[in-house]
């Protein structure tokens, strides 16, 4: 029996249009073949807007002669990748966007602190199925696969994937194929592969939020299959984080580049604003003012601040400023990096607790601004970090932890606990930190 007759006797006649519209045997046997093989795949594929609107496999995994990773699959010249390139023929937007994002760099970490600890620590397989299944890697040809692609970096759907043919990033992150379901992608769930865990747990923080509490309670009330979904009109119960950093307003179309809305970037050792970052705050408070009121959403605003400033100031400044001069003096001479404990005290208060403190004030996650974060920070620094540079009996760096300890937000440590209550109550101790809000 030829392709395109068992084609006919399986597909409905609408498809069967398609495929001879566009006139390719081979085509029309990628459905057929794929039906018994895969019988989900082809399902999820049926039952989807491209399934509906005539998109078929072709469409998407046909390739070109010259592309590296192009390979002859029963006739036809197909290739398994389907990057964002490959979807920018049809959402030339959409790929743009994601072009211009800092999810399309994720990709590049390779000359990371997290990197070094990933290879030398842990080792390449660590690696794989770890970093790189959530940040991307640049894929491998290997010819010697029927699939042109290398069994070490396929499968990969990270977010910032390096593929062959020069684009970056997998649109497979956040719509899983093949249904490529936007319904899919508005819920916190499709975010919330990669944004948790101890370095970044904007997930967890969502779910103690009462935005998560709102969303959890009314999720038949959030209208996710909608074709459009504007805050506000189409659904208020609650917002997700698609809501938050993609979704459209009353006055915002919807943005494939997550960060057009974000004023402080909170991964670093010290934070600071980004380019740009009065706009990007506007964008967010749009966001919020469908639901509250500017007073509201600027006291937020007031108090996340406040919680950066103080991150900042009194633990991560000194705390860098401490580490650099333990390394200038040349005391942790010979020593590979990361063979000694200071190291990792100082790397777990800016990349783990100094991080969930900072994303927990951002985003309304009360448990982690305190209890994940700042009091886990506050312990490491006094008893851990400030000891051990202490214990390399070097006066320079002694001195510095001297004149530190004398300033008003450290000198608790060496004041009766009677007379910090009674400034407490006075209310004398809070003006110490009364700067860091901003002015009025
Ligand atoms: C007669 C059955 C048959 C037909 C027709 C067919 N395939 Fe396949 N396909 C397979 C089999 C079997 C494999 C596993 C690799 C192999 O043996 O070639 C495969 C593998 C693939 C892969 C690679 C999966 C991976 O992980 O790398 C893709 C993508 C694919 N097919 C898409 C298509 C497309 C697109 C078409 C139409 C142009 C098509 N197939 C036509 C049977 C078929
Ligand atoms: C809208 C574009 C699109 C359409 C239509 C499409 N695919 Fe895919 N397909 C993808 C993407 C994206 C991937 C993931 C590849 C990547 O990570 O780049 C993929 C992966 C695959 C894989 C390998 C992964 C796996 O789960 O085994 C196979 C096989 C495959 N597709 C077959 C098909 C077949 C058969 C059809 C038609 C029934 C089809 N595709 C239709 C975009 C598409
Ligand atoms: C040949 C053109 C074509 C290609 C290639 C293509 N799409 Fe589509 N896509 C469409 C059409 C047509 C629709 C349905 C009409 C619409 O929503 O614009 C659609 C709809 C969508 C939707 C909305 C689905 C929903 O639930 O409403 C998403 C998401 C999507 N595509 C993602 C992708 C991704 C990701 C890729 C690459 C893996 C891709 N598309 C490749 C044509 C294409
Ligand atoms: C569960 C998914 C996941 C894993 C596993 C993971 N990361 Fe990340 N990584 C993220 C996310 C999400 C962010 C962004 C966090 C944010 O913006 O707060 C990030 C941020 C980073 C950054 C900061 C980027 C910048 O520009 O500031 C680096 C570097 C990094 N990761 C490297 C690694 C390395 C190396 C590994 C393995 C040792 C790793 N990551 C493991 C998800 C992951
Ligand atoms: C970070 C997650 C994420 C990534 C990566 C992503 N999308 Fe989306 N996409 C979404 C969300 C969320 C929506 C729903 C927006 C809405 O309607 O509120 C969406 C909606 C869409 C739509 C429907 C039309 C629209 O703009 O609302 C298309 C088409 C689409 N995406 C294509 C793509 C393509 C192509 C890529 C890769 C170049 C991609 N997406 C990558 C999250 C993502
Ligand atoms: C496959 C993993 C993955 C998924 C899924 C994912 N992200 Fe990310 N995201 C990352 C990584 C990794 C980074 C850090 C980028 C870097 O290291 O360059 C990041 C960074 C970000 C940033 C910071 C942007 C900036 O400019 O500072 C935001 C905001 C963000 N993601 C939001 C989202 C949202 C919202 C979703 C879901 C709709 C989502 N992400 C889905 C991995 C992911
Ligand atoms: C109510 C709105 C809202 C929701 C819901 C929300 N976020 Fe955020 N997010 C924010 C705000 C506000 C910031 C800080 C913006 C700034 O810096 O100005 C932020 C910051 C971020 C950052 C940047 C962190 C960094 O290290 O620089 C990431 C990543 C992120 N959010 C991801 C998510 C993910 C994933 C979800 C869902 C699990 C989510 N957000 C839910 C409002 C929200
Ligand atoms: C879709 C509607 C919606 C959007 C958009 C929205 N919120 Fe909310 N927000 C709610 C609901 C519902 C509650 C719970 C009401 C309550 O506290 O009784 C809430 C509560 C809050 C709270 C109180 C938290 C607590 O623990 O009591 C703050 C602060 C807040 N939102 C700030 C924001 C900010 C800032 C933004 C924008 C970045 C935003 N919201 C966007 C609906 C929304």
């Amino acid at each position: 029996m030829t392709r395109a007759l068992l084609f006919a006797l399986t597909l409905t006649p609408s498809l069967s249009q398609v495929a001879v519209a566009s006139g390719a045997a081979e085509e029309a046997a990628c459905m057929t073949c794929h039906k018994e093989r895969n019988p989900g795949l082809y399902t999820q594929w049926y039952h989807s807007e491209h399934g509906k609107h005539g998109v078929t496999c072709f469409d998407c995994h046909s390739a070109d002669k010259g592309d590296a990773d192009a390979w002859m699959h029963e006739g036809a010249l197909i290739a398994t990748l389907v990057t964002p390139k490959d979807c920018g023929a049809c959402h030339e937007q959409q790929a743009n966007e994601v072009h211009a994002s800092y999810h399309a760099h994720a990709g590049e970490i390779l000359q990371s602190a997290d990197a070094y600890l990933a290879h030398a620590v842990g080792g390449d397989p660590a690696a794989v199925a770890g970093c790189e299944s959530c940040h991307g890697v640049t894929m491998l040809i290997d010819l010697t696969q029927e699939n042109h692609l290398s069994r070490e970096t396929w499968p990969n759907q990270g977010i910032g994937r390096i593929n062959p043919d020069g684009s970056k990033g997998s649109c497979t992150a956040c719509h899983p194929r093949h249904s490529f379901d936007k319904a899919q992608a508005r819920q916190p769930e499709a975010c919330g592969k990669c944004h948790l865990g101890p370095d970044h747990p904007q997930m967890e923080i969502y779910q103690e939020s009462k935005h998560g509490n709102a969303y959890y309670t009314n999720r038949d009330l959030m209208n996710l299959r909608s074709d459009r979904w504007i805050v506000g009109q189409d659904y208020a119960a609650a917002p997700t984080c698609a809501t938050c950093h993609m979704s459209a307003t009353g006055t915002q179309g919807v943005t494939h580049d997550v960060g057009a809305r974000i004023s402080w970037t909170l991964r670093p050792p010290i934070s600071t604003h980004k380019e740009g970052w009065e706009a990007k705050r506007d964008n967010m408070q749009d966001v919020c003012s469908a639901c509250h009121q500017e007073t509201f959403v600027d006291g937020h605003y007031r108090q996340f601040d406040g919680a950066v400033n103080l991150y900042n100031e009194k633990f991560a400044v000194p705390a860098t400023a401490i580490m650099d001069k333990v390394k200038a003096r040349g005391v942790m001479e010979g020593q590979a990096a990361f063979s000694n404990d200071i190291e990792w005290v100082y790397w777990e208060i800016w990349h783990h607790e100094g991080r969930r403190a900072r994303h927990g004030a951002a985003m309304m996650g009360p448990d982690y601004t305190w209890w994940h974060g700042f009091y886990e920070v506050g312990h490491h620094f006094y008893f851990e970090f400030l000891p051990m540079a202490e214990a390399y009996g070097d006066p320079e760096i002694n001195a510095m932890i001297e004149e530190l300890k004398g300033e008003d937000m450290h000198s608790w440590m060496n004041r009766p606990t009677g007379d910090i209550k009674a400034d407490i109550r006075s209310g004398e101790l809070q003006k110490t930190y009364s700067h860091m809000f901003g002015a009025e």
